[in-house]
């Protein structure tokens, strides 16, 4: 397999980024998400695909919903911090303003430009990331907006290698 034209290829497409975030037991979690896409039409699906070396998708495993930002191109700082540190070592939420919705998910004031899904099954096929599919419950947008892409993101270095795994087999 050509790796670099399988990364030429990938990047060509310059997904909008968005930032994923969960709760579970009292846990919050999140971090920025290049793999992700619409799935369904009616019903309304959208597919993200967690990092197993993140906390995000450990705290994800026990969660049943999830927020899906869209940041906009203004909102760099956001993504570098979601996107860069681990919410296992701190609380990446601290200094945003937080709203929580009714099944616990913490949402960031900062993206008005969100869904609240559902999650339906998680796939894992062996790769480095999950796939969870999820139905879409709301979603809002309160105008045109220019979304955050990988092109914005792509010097910034993840805050998990993709191999990292919380315990070692
Ligand atoms: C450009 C870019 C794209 C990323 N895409 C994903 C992704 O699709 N899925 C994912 O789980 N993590 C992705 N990450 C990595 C996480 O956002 C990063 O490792 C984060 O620090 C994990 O935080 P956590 O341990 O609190 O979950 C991406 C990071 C960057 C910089």
């Amino acid at each position: 397999m050509d790796e670099e034209a399988f990364g030429s290829l990938t990047a060509a497409a310059d997904p909008a980024m968005i930032v994923v975030t969960t709760a579970a037991e009292g846990e919050r979690a999140g971090c920025l998400v290049g793999f992700h896409a619409q799935s369904s039409i009616s019903a309304a699906h959208y597919c993200l695909w967690l990092s197993k070396a993140n906390h995000t998708y450990r705290v994800g495993l026990r969660a049943t919903h999830f927020a899906i930002h869209f940041p906009t191109a203004e909102d760099l700082d956001l993504a570098k911090r979601f996107g860069t540190l681990s919410g296992q070592d701190e609380d990446k939420f601290s200094g945003f303003e937080i709203s929580v919705d009714e099944s616990g998910v913490p949402l960031l004031e900062a993206c008005p430009h969100r869904m609240l899904v559902e999650r339906l099954t998680l796939l894992d096929d062996g790769g480095d990331h999950v796939c969870i599919t999820t139905t879409v419950l709301s979603a809002s947008s309160p105008g045109r907006f220019e979304p955050l892409r990988l092109s914005d993101v792509v010097h910034l270095r993840a805050g998990h290698a993709a191999e990292e795994r919380a315990i070692q087999p």
